[in-house]
């Protein structure tokens, strides 16, 4: 114990007199307590408890991402931090079951006492969006102009700064850009890449037109579809094409950062590759667990509500469907499984970069 230290009660320490006397039940004050509401007030201060941790360890693996350069030894401490927020979002994913104990008519108690709070005025959750990655311009008029208005105005000036501040996917993005080992003096990956994919493919061509067990009509469906997976390979590689679909939306990240995510999928057993990849597959675990609780609390909502509007004013259950799908930050790393070739077709690298993805110590003096 330090000599000036004061002995620390546990409730003071927690703070605790504060927190549990922070449920004050609107029903109550109109006289007439709903059971029920306890239960919703409480569900809802644990998950602002745990978005604020979320954000606490989202906060710091962002100042980690905005060291320039970026040391390799930090990426060890990103990937203990994302392995936390992923534990996290289990634990939200999985406490939308208890809020499922109240029904409908238990609801119906104390409902219209909450209008018009909403989720839209959770603060903390689209600051985690914000600093995910979805920013004010990636969502619909219609959804912004919903949250937007109904936040309290310092509020939105702090969501504002957030916009304003690099976001998670734009970081990953720039650190994924400056990765090294595509290409040294004359190898260039992508070029064997590009060799191995359509020696693959022309393989694949050969077994659809010698298959007899394919009508004519069938054959030609099939050669169609292979010629639509050549234009998905064509298009990671052609800078042209790329930034034709990316000025559709279809990808949000750059090429260089998606043909670097690439290569740390197909070479992941690299000593140099293994906490990045790590780090890609956290980042996809978060985006997986927080479409999986936007699903979870749609379908609740659903059952909650039927098809009666948000006291946010939405249209409750089906605009909570739309923003499941339209909200996903890092989907381009869901689609990459679609330019992976199987380990026997990935092109070999040449020693001087297997080199470089190993650890640096040397094998000649039998250590
Ligand atoms: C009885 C339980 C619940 C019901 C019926 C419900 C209903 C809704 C509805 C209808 C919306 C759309 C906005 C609106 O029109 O109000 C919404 C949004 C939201 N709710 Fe809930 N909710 C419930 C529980 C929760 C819980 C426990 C949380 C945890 C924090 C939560 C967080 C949110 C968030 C963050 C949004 C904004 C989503 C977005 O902007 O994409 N809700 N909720």
């Amino acid at each position: 114990m330090h000599p000036d230290q004061k002995p620390v009660h546990y409730s003071d320490y927690l703070n605790l007199d504060s927190i549990l006397s922070a449920q004050k039940p609107e029903s109550a004050k109109y006289g007439k307590m709903a059971h029920d509401e306890m239960l919703f007030i409480i569900i809802h201060q644990t998950y602002e408890l745990w978005f604020k941790q979320i954000l606490f360890e989202i906060n710091s693996i962002i100042e980690i991402f905005e060291e320039k350069p970026l040391p390799s030894h930090r990426l060890q401490t990103v990937v203990a931090r994302f392995e936390r927020v992923t534990e996290i979002l289990k634990l939200l994913v999985d406490q939308v079951r208890i809020i499922e104990t109240m029904t409908p008519l238990d609801f119906m108690d104390f409902r219209d006492y909450l209008v018009p709070a909403s989720g839209f005025q959770s603060l903390q959750f689209k600051l985690l969006e914000t600093k995910l990655g979805i920013k004010a311009i990636n969502r619909t008029e219609m959804e912004k102009n919903f949250y937007q208005s109904r936040l309290k105005p310092e509020d939105r000036a702090t969501l504002q700064a957030a916009e304003e501040q690099p976001s998670l996917f734009e970081l990953v993005d720039h650190w994924l850009e400056r990765m090294p080992f595509t290409k040294k003096g004359k190898f260039n990956f992508w070029n064997d890449y590009e060799k191995a994919v359509k020696i693959m493919l022309d393989q694949d061509e050969t077994i659809i037109k010698n298959n007899p067990s394919l009508d004519e009509t069938r054959k030609q469906m099939e050669l169609k579809n292979l010629e639509m997976t050549r234009n998905s390979f064509k298009s990671i590689l052609d800078p042209t094409l790329f930034s034709e679909i990316k000025n559709t939306g279809a990808v949000k990240m750059s090429q260089n950062a998606l043909q670097s995510a690439i290569f740390i999928h197909l070479f992941r057993d690299q000593p140099m590759l293994q906490l990045p990849y790590k780090i890609l597959s956290l980042i996809t675990d978060i985006d997986e667990l927080l479409t999986t609780w936007r699903q979870r609390h749609a379908i609740m909502v659903h059952r909650l509500l039927g098809t009666k509007i948000g006291t946010g004013g939405s249209s409750g259950h089906e605009y909570l469907k739309k923003t499941t799908e339209s909200n996903r930050v890092f989907i381009d790393l869901f689609n990459l499984a679609t330019f992976l070739l199987p380990k026997s077709k990935i092109p070999a690298l040449p020693a001087n970069v297997l080199k470089t993805l190993d650890f640096e110590y040397d094998h000649s003096k039998g250590n």
